[in-house]
């Protein structure tokens, strides 16, 4: 079975979020499970492409509107990542560092699926099923099924999944003209809402979708920045699968971003020491609990509340607790976090930025991780905490309600709370500050939280069967 997977984000090449750890794990378990699947992205000028080779495999020209652009596609000499990765290049378009923010974004994303769409056809590939992630690829459903320039497309079976369903890459009809040789009497399928809308187009159009828990499926019904309509409609045409991690990657006992290595049965020397490089690396006590926070700093993810539920707690333990938040995102949270840190230099120290290495010194150096989220599809954060032994405080929605079940319910392992505020954060702050002192019990747990299995060999067929369900078997 030959799958291409398009997405803008793939993880060793380019990382903003959690899509890149997903692309960049779940073709490798098809692989190992016996597909032939690749990954299809626009090229970015990084590391990761200077210090790897590349054979060019395809060259063309195609229209963006009125331009002819040139574009090619290579290919990864040696499929080490456990998959085939293609670069889709365009000069002038496709070779940039960054992968979001551009302000010709739109064109970005649209040249990006117009010519996978061009070269698989002007090649002749036929793949079994072509699966796309998020709106950057959103219009490729519709462009197979609806534009005359790919009939030869039109019987591929689609997957969509929906990583994140707030963005919606949405446009104006007076861009209309970019979509080559479309059937004009379905341009309906692109609407909603009087404009051009990837995400909406892709749930019409593609044979099914996915989200990345099943919880999510359900919640986009009711909040999606405007599609919980169209949600509520095709609703049968939706299938929650959890996300898994990538055990490779992530595995304690290897992971060569860590200065000292553990496993279940080590996990409280190991902890400590981590725990103890982490502190020392950022100016707080080893012996109280080490509470923190990894994401970006977006309403999303709640981190709008850290600055006053962090600041509460510490005046109410007293000098029992420290933070330690590494992110980027909106100002004024920036802003207030820097503050905190000038305030309470002793309990909280705040990293704006990205930083892989020190992530996973923090899963693995830290006692608890926040996520105060107000939507999660899946999250990862809080699988990637639990692998290492830290335990996760989190709002119970999306992924968050799949994975981590309450120290208080039977067969639990983590602290869960039901709203975004600042009081019950702060209680579950409570709550870990108590269980920190039962060292006994929190060791217990975290063995317990390490023997947990999300790893992808579960989810990765639950995609084979889905697919499987949707080719015609010959
Ligand atoms: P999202 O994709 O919504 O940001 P996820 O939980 O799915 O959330 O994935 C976030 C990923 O990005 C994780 O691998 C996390 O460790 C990583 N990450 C987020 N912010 C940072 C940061 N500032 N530095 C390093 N890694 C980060
Ligand atoms: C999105 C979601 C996150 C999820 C990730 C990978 O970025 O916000 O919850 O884990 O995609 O599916």
């Amino acid at each position: 079975m030959r799958i291409f997977h398009l997405s803008a984000e793939c993880y060793p090449i380019a990382k903003v979020g959690g899509l890149a750890d997903v692309v960049g794990a779940l073709p490798k378990y098809q692989t190992l499970a016996g597909l032939q699947a690749a990954v299809v992205m626009p090229f970015y000028n990084r590391k990761f492409v200077h210090e790897n080779v590349f054979d060019v495999v395809f060259q063309g020209t195609t229209l963006l509107g009125t331009r002819r652009i040139y574009f090619e596609v290579l290919k990864e000499q040696t499929d080490k990542l456990g998959f085939e990765l293609y670069l889709i290049k365009i000069p002038g378009l496709l070779d940039r560092e960054n992968v979001y923010s551009y302000p010709d974004e739109r064109e970005q994303f649209l040249a990006f699926q117009i010519c996978f769409l061009d070269w698989i056809n002007w090649s002749g590939q036929t793949p079994d099923l072509v699966h796309c992630h998020d709106h950057h690829s959103g219009l490729v459903p519709f462009l197979m099924y609806h534009s005359n320039l790919y009939r030869r497309l039109a019987h591929i079976p689609t997957v969509f999944t929906i990583h994140n369903g707030q963005y919606h890459g949405a446009f104006g009809w007076d861009n209309l003209h970019y979509l080559p040789e479309i059937d004009f009497y379905k341009t309906g399928l692109l609407d909603w809402n009087g404009g051009i809308n990837p995400l909406a187009a892709a749930v019409k159009c593609c044979w099914k979708f996915t989200t990345v828990s099943p919880s999510y499926l359900h919640e986009l019904s009711i909040s999606s920045n405007g599609l919980e309509y169209l949600f509520y409609v095709e609703r049968d045409k939706g299938v929650g699968i959890i996300n898994g991690i990538d055990t490779d990657v992530w595995n304690a006992g290897t992971d060569l971003m860590l200065p000292e290595h553990f496993t279940a049965a080590t996990v409280a020397k190991g902890k400590q020491k981590n725990k103890e490089i982490l502190c020392e690396r950022f100016g707080l006590a080893v012996d109280k609990p080490l509470i923190s926070f990894i994401g970006r700093l977006v309403t999303e993810k709640g981190s709008d509340q850290l600055p006053a539920a962090i600041e509460r707690s510490i005046k109410e333990h007293g000098d029992k607790v420290n933070f330690l938040i590494l992110g980027a995102g909106d100002n004024a949270t920036e802003m207030s976090l820097n503050l905190l840190k000038q305030l309470y230099p002793q309990n909280c120290n705040v990293f704006i930025g990205y930083d892989e290495s020190l992530a996973h010194l923090i899963y693995a150096g830290a006692d608890f991780l926040l996520m105060p989220s107000r939507v999660e599809p899946c999250g990862l954060n809080q699988m990637y905490a639990m692998r290492y032994g830290t335990m996760p405080m989190v709002r119970s929605t999306g992924g968050l309600k799949d994975t981590v079940i309450d120290f208080g319910d039977e067969g639990g392992y983590g602290i869960r709370f039901e709203n975004v505020s600042v009081d019950d954060i702060c209680i579950s702050i409570t709550r870990a500050v108590v269980l920190y002192e039962d060292t006994r019990q929190i060791q217990a747990l975290r063995k317990r939280m390490m023997a947990l299995d999300f790893s992808w060999d579960r989810s990765a067929k639950e995609y084979i069967n889905l697919y499987e369900s949707l080719i015609p078997k010959i």
